[in-house]
């Protein structure tokens, strides 16, 4: 099955004209200045905004976040209407507006079409910390975190997630955070890229970022159960790369150890396992040029 997560990216004219709407306010984007705080909201009204803020807090209060560390904090917030909304918190926010990461990923989200939809963003200014909410683009991310897997979810799902990065190539975006926690698959099947605040357009993508996509997702699987199906993880991801990319076929063959090199760096915890799987595709992988 291939589910329609095409991406697409907003430049030029259209994208200046876009984030300075974004920023200020304009077309469907409306701006706030409130005694609480500032506020840029798309798709979501200033009453829901209220209503998300509250229900967040509630989470937080009763311990029932997605995630919460020192960074950020992540619940799952459900509006009177029914729509599932995720609400990200970012507790250490840069006064330089436009640089802090809760400003990148309001304007990468709306530049890469595809990902999770931002609906808006909102800085509370007595505390410091800024929000940004999002569409619910599923229940769980590729880490399969505390699931009994079957083959074809997880060939499905990386297989997606090879054919996003791969498109993201082909435009020469750098998403440089591309793991599997940051693909997100839904009850259908279907599977969206999410965290886009750092992402970069690029007139040329250098091939050692392409590498290092590829290692941050091969690298980034989780032990899945059983341990058999990381294996297909891999492969799936090549095989729906591939076919975006279909130049990077030799370039990946021949630098299977660069990509486990990165990946060792970025991963030591998951040395031992990676290794093993590196070394059973290299195996394949030569076997079959021969
Ligand atoms: N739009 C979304 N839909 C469904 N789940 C999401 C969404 N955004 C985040 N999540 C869940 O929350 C986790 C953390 O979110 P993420 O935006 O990646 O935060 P961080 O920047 O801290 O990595 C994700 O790995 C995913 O499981
Ligand atoms: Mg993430």
């Amino acid at each position: 099955m291939i589910a329609e997560n095409r991406i697409c990216i907003i430049t030029g004219a259209a994208w200046r004209k876009r984030r300075r709407q974004l920023l200020e306010g304009g077309g469907d984007i409306r701006k706030l200045v409130r005694a609480d705080g500032m506020a840029r909201l798309g798709r979501m009204t200033e009453e829901e905004l209220d209503h998300l803020l509250q229900a967040h807090e509630n989470h937080k209060h009763k311990r029932e976040c997605l995630k919460y560390d020192d960074k950020r904090c992540l619940s799952r917030v459900k509006l009177p209407g029914g729509r599932k909304i995720i609400v990200k918190e970012y507790r250490r926010t840069r006064t330089w507006l436009r640089f802090s990461p809760d400003a990148l990923g309001w304007l990468g989200s709306w530049r890469l079409h595809g990902t999770a939809q931002c609906l808006g963003w909102y800085r509370n200014s007595s505390e410091k910390t800024g929000f940004l909410f999002f569409a619910d683009v599923g229940e769980h991310d590729l880490t399969f975190r505390r699931r009994q897997c079957v083959v074809e979810k997880v060939s499905n799902a990386f297989y997606q997630a090879g054919l996003i990065c791969g498109n993201l190539h082909r435009l020469h975006v750098f998403h440089n955070d591309l793991k599997p926690s940051n693909f997100v698959v839904d009850e259908d099947g279907k599977v969206t890229l999410i965290d886009c605040d750092d992402v970069r357009i690029l007139w040329r993508l250098p091939e050692r970022l392409m590498l290092r996509n590829v290692a941050q997702v091969l690298g980034g699987i989780y032990h899945l159960a059983p341990c058999k199906l990381n294996m297909v993880a891999w492969k799936a991801f090549l095989q729906g790369y591939f076919l975006q990319m279909p130049g990077m076929r030799q370039t990946i063959d021949k630098k299977l150890n660069k990509i486990m090199q990165i990946a060792l760096l970025l991963y030591p915890a998951r040395n031992e396992i990676n290794a093993t799987f590196f070394q059973e595709l290299v195996n394949e992988r030569s076997d079959r040029s021969q």
